[in-house]
């Protein structure tokens, strides 16, 4: 999958993809993220790419023509499945969604800054807005960092253990079991014995149960999400 990402501070998305899980799928060449200064479509000496508001009212907006040409400079060399707009206006990221955009080949993601971008971006080339949470942060960057992550992950053959991610909290509308390591007694803190027992049949049985009672007590709302 390759991943294009529109930023007016792409520095800030250096780091989130140059470490473990992210960095192997890239290494592996699963994964391409590439992330486009927007400045390089800026306007003028200044290279300007937001202006006061139409209307007054506080805070700047990402202009229409830089945005417009950056994408379309993309959009000549490739076909994306979705170009998305991070904002807090957005569907809320889930699983789901995750699930369905690991399955594209181009994704297109623009990061916002300020007040937003001009609506007119909104309306003529995102095909889907992402939240990824009723709270604002200052920026798209890191709500993209972590779309890319969610997705990155899923690629096949970026986990090593190709089961791991069906596993995952959230697939199935499940939050995880609780897991252990060694030592099977710390301080008197035991393990359950179960999953020392080595009957493979009772220890999925009851992880099962254990997911089930933590998304009862943590998150009733799973259980009744169509999607
Ligand atoms: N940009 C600012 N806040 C955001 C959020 N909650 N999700 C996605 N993009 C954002």
């Amino acid at each position: 999958m390759r991943i294009d990402i529109i930023s007016v501070l792409p520095e800030l998305l250096k780091s989130p993809f140059e470490h473990s899980i992210m960095k192997r799928a890239q290494q592996k060449g699963l994964l391409e993220v590439i992330v486009h200064d927007l400045r390089e479509f800026g306007l003028g000496k200044h290279r300007q790419i937001d202006d006061y508001q139409y209307g007054g009212g506080a805070g700047m907006v990402m202009m229409v023509e830089p945005l417009s040409k950056c994408i379309e400079s993309l959009q000549a060399q490739r076909e994306y499945d979705e170009i998305i707009y991070l904002s807090p206006d957005g569907k809320q990221l889930n699983q789901q969604i995750t699930n369905r955009l690991s399955l594209h080949k181009n994704l297109l993601m623009i990061c916002g800054h300020y007040k937003g971008i001009d609506e007119r971006i909104r309306t003529q080339y995102v095909t889907l807005e992402i939240s990824i949470g009723d709270y604002v942060l200052s920026g798209g960057e890191l709500a993209a960092a972590v779309l890319v992550d969610a997705i990155g992950r899923l690629l096949p053959g970026v986990l090593n253990d190709e089961t791991s991610a069906l596993f995952d909290s959230f697939q199935d509308n499940l939050l995880a079991p609780p897991v252990y390591t060694r030592p099977a007694d710390y301080n008197g803190w035991k393990v359950p014995d179960i999953l020392l027992s080595g009957n493979d049949g009772a220890i999925e049985e009851w992880r099962y149960e254990q997911s089930l009672q933590r998304t009862q007590e943590r998150r009733p709302d799973l259980l009744s999400e169509d999607e």
